[in-house]
């Protein structure tokens, strides 16, 4: 049995003390909780404590954008499952492709990622999608399929627990979004290798170039379960239209 939508706004570097109250207030203010959409914001870890003051007691869930695989020790600059825990994250991005591109993630650091990610109480929203010269190259269904696979190899059973975003890496921050039908082909691919291993039960995500004017196609789409919203996320008015989308 497949869930409601789950629409995220991650905001990746992006923010301030400041900029973060307003937002978090816009958002409060206009979110109508139901049982068929949920809303949540991935923001940096220095405001991770900012949010949860904001949110807790809200329906708004809220997550961190990173997260170490290790659990604790030797790793400056790194930041554990269960520190972000400890700020009542429900969520964790692992394997956005701009750690995989700017920072060499492999498919085995995400997988690896995701599991402590599960291990620490959080869940992992775990991001897949190729680039244009994969798309045009070795095609999508390739990489998709190839990172996909790392991270069900890696979770076994405990896939069923992850949330998965198809983010084309060509559509993000670039204004040009996947179709509704491009977005479908994979998601339903994506869904076809989840049935496989039993965990039919997974959201799936799209992220690219998401607005309110293209939101309402994408997830009309029978395998998009909702969006990772990066850009938009920022503006409570088209976060919110988006989330209603
Ligand atoms: P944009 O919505 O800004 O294209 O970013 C998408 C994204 O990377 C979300 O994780």
């Amino acid at each position: 049995m497949r869930r409601g939508k789950l629409v995220v706004g991650n905001w990746k570097m992006n923010g301030g003390l400041e900029a973060n109250a307003s937002l978090l207030v816009a958002l409060l203010a206009g979110w109508t909780p139901s049982a068929e959409r949920s809303l949540a914001v991935c923001a940096p870890f220095p405001y991770l404590g900012q949010v949860r003051d904001a949110l807790t007691g809200s329906k708004l869930a809220w997550g961190a954008q990173d997260l170490s695989p290790h659990s604790a020790g030797a790793y400056t600059g790194d930041v554990a499952g269960a520190m972000i825990a400890e700020f009542g994250c429900r969520y964790v991005l692992a394997g956005h492709s701009e750690r995989r591109q700017l920072h060499g993630e492999t498919d085995a650091l995400v997988a690896a990622k995701a599991k402590a990610a599960l291990a620490a109480g959080l869940t992992p929203l775990v991001c897949v999608g190729e680039t244009l010269a994969e798309r045009d190259g070795a095609g999508w269904q390739t990489v998709v399929g190839r990172q996909f696979d790392a991270i069900a190899a890696a979770l076994a059973a405990d896939l069923a627990r992850v949330v998965l975003a198809y983010e084309p890496v060509w559509a993000i921050g670039t204004g040009r979004t996947a179709s509704p039908a491009q977005a479908q082909e994979v998601h339903a691919f994506l869904r076809q290798r989840l049935q496989k291993s039993s965990a039919e039960a997974v959201q799936v995500l799209y992220g690219g170039s998401v607005k309110a004017g293209n939101a309402g196609a994408l997830f009309a789409m029978p395998d998009v379960d909702g969006g990772l919203v990066g850009g938009a996320s920022l503006d409570a008015v088209e976060f919110l239209a988006i989330a209603g989308a």
